[in-house]
């Protein structure tokens, strides 16, 4: 059980140590000329901003896309177009693979998934705790519960991270899902790491099943 603790704690530190790196994408002459132009011109200039705002969608708006933020969005629709043309395969930029932005998010299935996660910790643990652990009563009560808080915590920040990845996102998250298999988004949309987060929408099904069992067992209670 402390080896479980042990190990989840580990995993949580390990996604706060993140550092996305310059990636083959955003080295691309093409994105690099497209985003300088587009910095230069259409948000540098009165009427380029201008045509930015009026552009923009309210759901755009809502997740913070700044000017430069949609120059690099843009560009690198433009450098995937010109690498499926002319190059053999698509390339990461920032440290990740083009996602198609989704009502303004900019990973739609891993920030669905992080918000399944979130339900399922939240049904399965932070309310099953409450409801079948008695305070006081049951040996480690607080810590399991402070046990779903933190998961619940760590949920709506992945959620928050994968809708927007501003330079203060882009702290937490991301290597967590040890990417072995890491592939080009699945219709520019579906990628590892987004499947490593529907992976785990169970285990708190599992696992806080064994949580209430082994509260009941330190108790000397019988098993439900
Ligand atoms: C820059 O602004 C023009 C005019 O509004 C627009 O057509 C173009 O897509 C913008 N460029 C980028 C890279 O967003």
């Amino acid at each position: 059980m402390l080896n479980l603790l042990l190990i989840y704690l580990i995993y949580l530190i390990s996604c706060s140590t993140n550092l996305v790196l310059c990636s083959e994408g955003d080295k691309h002459y093409i994105y690099q000329s497209c985003l300088h132009h587009c910095q230069q011109i259409n948000c540098s200039t009165s009427s380029g901003l201008n045509s930015f705002h009026l552009k923009q969608s309210v759901f755009e708006q809502l997740t913070f896309w700044s000017c430069p933020d949609e120059c690099a969005y843009q560009c690198m629709w433009k450098t995937v177009n010109h690498m499926q043309k002319n190059e053999k395969r698509v390339a990461q930029f920032h440290g990740k693979w083009p996602f198609i932005r989704l009502f303004g998010i900019q990973e739609p299935a891993s920030t669905l998934f992080s918000i399944a996660n979130f339900i399922s910790h939240y049904y399965y643990g932070f309310r099953v705790i409450r409801k079948r652990l008695q305070y006081r009563v049951h040996p480690l009560y607080n810590v399991w519960l402070c046990f779903s808080i933190v998961a619940l915590n760590a949920w709506i920040w992945s959620a928050i991270f994968h809708t927007r990845d501003k330079p203060f996102t882009e702290k937490m998250d991301y290597i967590c899902a040890i990417e072995l298999l890491d592939f080009e988004p699945i219709a520019w949309i579906i990628d590892a790491h987004s499947l490593w987060h529907f992976s785990t929408i169970i285990l708190p099904l599992l696992w806080y099943q064994f949580v209430i069992d082994d509260s009941n067992y330190l108790l000397g209670a019988p098993y439900h």
